[in-house]
């Protein structure tokens, strides 16, 4: 038998190919970061990410109305209050009055069907800009008090819910926070409120324009005792699972593009949707070399997220959701 295998065939006719095409990205899937400050009137580019603002929560309305006219779904609110109400125990992130409660609660009000993801760290509200309540530490290593961060955590989670967050998402990676924070949600009956767990997030360098953004930096040290090593990935299975275990009911994995293959091993591993994020290195470093002309901006931003998809993330929470939207909603991704 002389049988001629030409695959190309099926790529030829562009009708064909795109009926053919294996992975897509709808709007839907899309999650939109942003970062609310204190102040009023404020609309500040963050430098290291074009493009993307801080806003007060007066104009965030504004912002949240547009995301919402361009059909993305849902936001992730991440919060930078000012340096004076920092503390060493971060405990502006649960202070009912602070930019995240107050920005919930307008949101909800003004725009109830968007989807508000509040995520849940100390790091933006402690002063020494860890995630957690420090143990102890020399120069280059920092010991974060697991369990009473813990108790932080789910009264932060807590209290963002009750000011209308529709989703939770700690971002902390200590243990068994998954469990406390779904425990102290139910009892307060808020066991509607679903948890989007950062299930395995690494120490990750391509973090650093978010920290600039959300003044988040380590005064000391770094986060490798708790985010994970880059060069890890049993032991991101593994942590995926424990969140499973502790009740989380989306698992995310960040970041994306250098994770491609721990977002597919856990899409093997578990039935829950999986949230891929891209992050803020990810987004500036493609942005850098678009500004130059070295890449083409709207077909990388397309490539990776399709890559993104294709490794088996359900959601995708990204800094492009934006004009990714509106190229969706003009038929032209
Ligand atoms: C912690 C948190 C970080 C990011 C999201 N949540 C920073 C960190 O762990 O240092 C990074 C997101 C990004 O880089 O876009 N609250």
């Amino acid at each position: 038998m002389d049988i001629q295998f030409r695959p190309r065939r099926l790529r030829e006719h562009p009708v064909l190919r795109r009926m053919v095409q294996e992975t897509r990205l709808s709007v839907d899937q899309l999650i939109y970061p942003m970062f609310v400050c204190e102040g009023e009137g404020i609309r500040e580019e963050i430098l290291s990410m074009p493009g993307q603002f801080r806003f007060s929560v007066d104009t965030l309305l504004d912002e949240l109305q547009q995301v919402r006219e361009l059909s993305i779904p849902a936001v992730m609110l991440f919060g930078i209050p000012d340096d004076s109400q920092k503390d060493s125990s971060g405990s502006a992130a649960y202070d009912k009055n602070g930019v995240i409660c107050r920005s919930l609660e307008m949101a909800k009000k003004h725009i109830p069907d968007l989807l508000l993801i509040a995520d849940v760290c100390l790091c933006e509200y402690t002063n020494h800009g860890h995630c957690g309540l420090i143990q102890a530490n020399t120069e280059d290593q920092v010991m974060i008090q697991n369990d009473k961060t813990v108790e932080a955590l789910a009264r932060t989670a807590l209290v963002y819910a009750q000011a209308g967050a529709d989703v939770v998402a700690p971002s902390d990676m200590m243990d068994g926070r998954v469990n406390y924070i779904r425990k102290a949600l139910d009892e307060e009956n808020l066991e509607h409120i679903p948890i989007l767990s950062y299930a395995a997030k690494y120490a990750s360098a391509f973090y650093g324009p978010f920290r600039e953004a959300a003044s988040s930096k380590p005064d000391f040290g770094d986060r490798h005792s708790h985010q994970m090593d880059p060069a890890n990935s049993r032991e991101a299975i593994k942590e995926v699972s424990l969140d499973i275990d502790e009740g989380a009911d989306i698992i995310m994995i960040k970041p994306a593009m250098p994770y491609l293959d721990i977002i597919f091993q856990a899409r093997q591993t578990t039935h829950l949707p999986i949230a891929a994020y891209q992050v803020s290195g990810e987004y500036s470093a493609l942005c850098a070399a678009c500004s130059q002309d070295w890449l083409k901006r709207e077909a990388v931003v397309k490539e990776s997220l399709l890559s993104i998809r294709r490794a088996g993330a359900d959601l995708i929470l990204t800094y492009f959701a934006k004009e990714v939207a509106e190229k969706i909603a003009r038929g032209d991704f």
